[in-house]
Parts: structure tokens; C-alpha cells; sequence
């Protein structure tokens, strides 16, 4: 197989966790006898740095004539200030609905090796495996905004908006992972409140009743969702959620693993190149000191393989040396919770020392 990659490192841990990755992706190559080629591209505050623009043209082009993108992270303090005319968020932001990714995928899954590594107790996370399909390219994050008036009586407002096509889309991928696994689906809302969410509830509850009946489904209030995660993780298989309440939920779910430097993630459209990347951001509080966990972004490597390539042995490959480099006992700081840790080349180094047919 030959395969063109692009790689989007970012800002912060972005280039220290992508690297990793790139190199587990190179092995797979040798071991397997696939030919990736890579080229990196600019995004996000770098891209501001020496652009003016957190996605360049020339960067959205590059990923579209790619099989697919591997990202690291943007943003950091750097560029945080809130009256700057452009933020590196916009350029993720765009590249997503450019490249129309809608779907996005986060998978929770717990290693058996990293159980003392959750900040929750055993019983209650054991048997956990969730899969989370975020609604990626509507809702608050692309509604309508602005601001208006001044002082006291300065407004600012940003719209919510899904159609009816944005929810049927989403919903029917998430029925369909959940046929492929144990069949329940659990769509999160705020219908008791929003008018989205109402609209969004009924589109659903349709497509699951005409296209999915053997599917059980239920709905959760998205407040509710949040304690049920950390109370009874272990009873929910697919999850279906908007944008907003997607991002919020996979952060505060990725404690359940024992940290966000363990979820990776695969972001895809009906066609086209796929966007993978861990859930985590730029890490600015640890950027440059080499001990990021790059495990996150080497498991989207793996979810690159298996969706974007059609190379589902390489992916358990890369899956099950990651699972080896835990029972060997290398922990990143993240997840060594006080015990001894290795920096982010050395786990880079372990995966990939792991990597075989
Ligand atoms: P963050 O995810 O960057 O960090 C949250 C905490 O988790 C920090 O303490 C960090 O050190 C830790 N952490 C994250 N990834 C880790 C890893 N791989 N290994 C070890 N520890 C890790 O969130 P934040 O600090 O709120 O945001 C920082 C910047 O990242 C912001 O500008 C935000 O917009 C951006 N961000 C980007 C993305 C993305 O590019 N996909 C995602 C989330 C946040
Ligand atoms: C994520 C991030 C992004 C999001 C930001 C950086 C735009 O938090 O990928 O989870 O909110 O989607
Ligand atoms: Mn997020």
C-alpha cells in the first residue's frame, strides 16, 4: 500500500506528540511493507506566526489531495488574547468544515494496565467501553455570532442551529457503530430547554424508530450525563451528542482511562480524507519539556489505519504494543500518578520498539 499523510503538529506538545506518532506510523511501514509518504503543514498559532491566517490555503489544499491528516494540537496563551482578530481554534475549526468532517469519534476505552491510573475507583470504571460520536461541524460552534450595543448594555451572542439533515446524519453512523457493537445507543440532549436539542430529540427518536428498531435507544439529559459518566460508565456503549456537549462530556469521560493523553480520535465525512487526533489540546502548562503523553496520538495513528486506510491489522498493531508498553509498566508523568515516568520520545521509542506482525 502506498499512503500520503499529512501532518498538521500544531502548537504547544502538538510537534513533540505528533513526531511520536510519525515514527510508530514509519514502523508500521517497514513491518508491514506499506510506503507513507509525509508532508507537514502549517495550522493554528504557528500558522498565524508566519501567515497571518491559522489555516493557510496552502494547507487546506495539501490535506485534500491527502488519504489522510494526522493532527497534534492549537492554541496557547500566546494567542489567547479575546479582541485578537484570529484565534488557532478557527483554524481547526475550518479545516473540520472544509473537509466536512461531521462525525467525529472518540472511543473510551479502558487498559486493563491503567485501571489504578483513574482517579475513580475500580468497581465503578471496570467493564467501560464507550464510543462517542460528536456532532462535529454544526451547532453552537458554527452558529451565527456577534456582538453589539456598548457597556453595560454591550451584547454578545452566538446561535445554535442544527438542521434536520445534520442530526439524521449523525444519528445513523452512531446506529450503525452500535450495531457493530453491542447494539445500544444513547442520544444526549438539553431538550428541556433548548430548541435544538427538541428538534434534535425528535429527528432522532424517527430515524431510530423507522431504520434502527433493533437498536435500543434512550435519551439522556446532558447534565444528567455528566454524573451518570462518572457514576455507571460501564453501562453505556454508543453515544450520540451534539458539538458542544460532545467536546464537554469526552473530556470529563477521558478520566475514566485516566487521562486525556490516552483518547484519540478520528473525525470523517461522507467522503474524502479523514482527520484523526487526540482529544486533548496543546498542553501549554507542558509544552517543551518532553514528557506530553504521546499515546493519545499514536492510537489516532492506529484509528487512521483502520478508517482512512482500510488497515485494521496494522491498527491492532499498533493498539496491542501500546497495550505491551503498559503491562511493561512505562508510564508517561500523566498517568504514572507519582510512580516512576519516561518522557514522551521513550514512550515514542517503547511503541515503537513493540510494533510486529
Ligand atoms: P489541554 O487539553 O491542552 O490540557 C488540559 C490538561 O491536560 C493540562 O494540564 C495538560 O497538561 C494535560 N494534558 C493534555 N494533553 C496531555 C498529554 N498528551 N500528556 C500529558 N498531559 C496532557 O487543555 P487546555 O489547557 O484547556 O487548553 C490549552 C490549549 O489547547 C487552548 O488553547 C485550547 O484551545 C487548545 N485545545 C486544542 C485542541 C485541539 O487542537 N484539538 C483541543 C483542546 C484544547
Ligand atoms: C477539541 C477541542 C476543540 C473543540 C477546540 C480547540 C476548537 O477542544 O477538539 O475537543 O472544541 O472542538
Ligand atoms: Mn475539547
Amino acid at each position: 500500500m502506498k499512503a500520503s499523510i499529512v501532518l498538521l503538529p500544531g502548537d504547544g506538545i502538538g510537534p513533540e506528540i505528533t513526531q511520536q506518532a510519525r515514527r510508530v506510523l514509519e514502523k508500521v511501514g517497514e513491518v508491514f511493507g506499506h510506503e507513507f509518504t509525509f508532508s507537514s503543514h502549517l495550522i493554528g498559532g504557528i500558522a498565524i506566526d508566519e501567515t497571518g491566517n491559522p489555516l493557510p490555503d496552502e494547507t487546506v489544499a495539501a490535506c485534500r489531495s491527502a488519504d489522510a491528516i494526522l493532527l497534534g494540537a492549537v492554541g496557547g496563551p500566546k494567542w489567547d488574547d479575546p479582541s485578537a482578530k484570529t484565534r488557532p481554534e478557527a483554524g481547526l475549526l475550518k479545516i473540520r468544515k472544509e473537509l466536512g468532517l461531521f462525525a467525529n469519534l472518540r472511543p473510551i476505552k479502558l487498559f486493563a494496565e491503567l485501571v489504578d491510573a483513574s482517579p475513580l475507583k475500580r468497581e465503578i470504571i471496570e467493564g467501560t467501553d464507550i464510543l462517542f460520536l460528536r456532532e462535529l461541524t454544526g451547532g453552537i460552534y458554527f452558529g451565527e455570532s456577534g456582538r453589539s450595543g456598548s457597556g453595560a448594555d454591550e451584547t454578545a451572542t452566538q446561535a445554535m442551529v442544527y438542521s434536520v439533515g445534520e442530526v439524521e446524519r449523525i444519528v445513523r453512523l452512531a446506529a450503525k457503530a452500535a450495531q457493530g457493537r453491542d447494539n445500544r445507543l444513547t442520544s444526549v440532549d438539553k431538550a428541556n430547554v433548548l430548541e435544538p436539542s427538541r428538534l434534535w430529540r425528535q429527528v432522532a427518536a424517527r430515524v431510530m424508530a423507522e431504520e434502527f428498531p433493533d437498536v435500543q435507544y434512550d435519551v439522556v439529559l446532558v447534565d444528567a450525563m455528566a454524573m451518570h459518566l462518572i457514576n455507571r460508565p460501564a453501562d453505556f456503549d454508543v453515544v450520540v451528542t451534539g458539538n458542544m456537549f460532545g467536546d464537554i462530556l469526552t473530556d470529563e469521560a477521558s478520566m475514566l482511562p485516566g487521562s486525556l493523553g490516552m483518547l484519540p480520535s478520528a473525525s470523517l465525512g461522507s467522503d474524502g480524507p479523514g482527520l484523526y487526533e487526540p482529544i486533548h489540546g496543546s498542553a501549554p502548562d507542558i509544552a517543551g519539556k518532553s514528557i506530553a503523553n504521546p499515546l493519545a496520538t499514536i492510537l489516532a495513528a492506529a484509528m487512521l489505519l483502520r478508517h482512512s486506510l482500510s488497515a485494521e491489522t496494522e491498527a491492532v498493531a499498533i493498539e496491542t504494543a501500546v497495550g505491551k508498553v503498559l503491562a511493561a509498566g512505562l508510564r508517561t508523568a500523566d498517568i504514572a500518578r507519582g510512580s516512576e515516568a519516561i518522557g514522551t520520545e521513550a514512550m515514542g521509542d517503547a511503541v515503537v520498539q513493540r510494533i510486529s506482525k
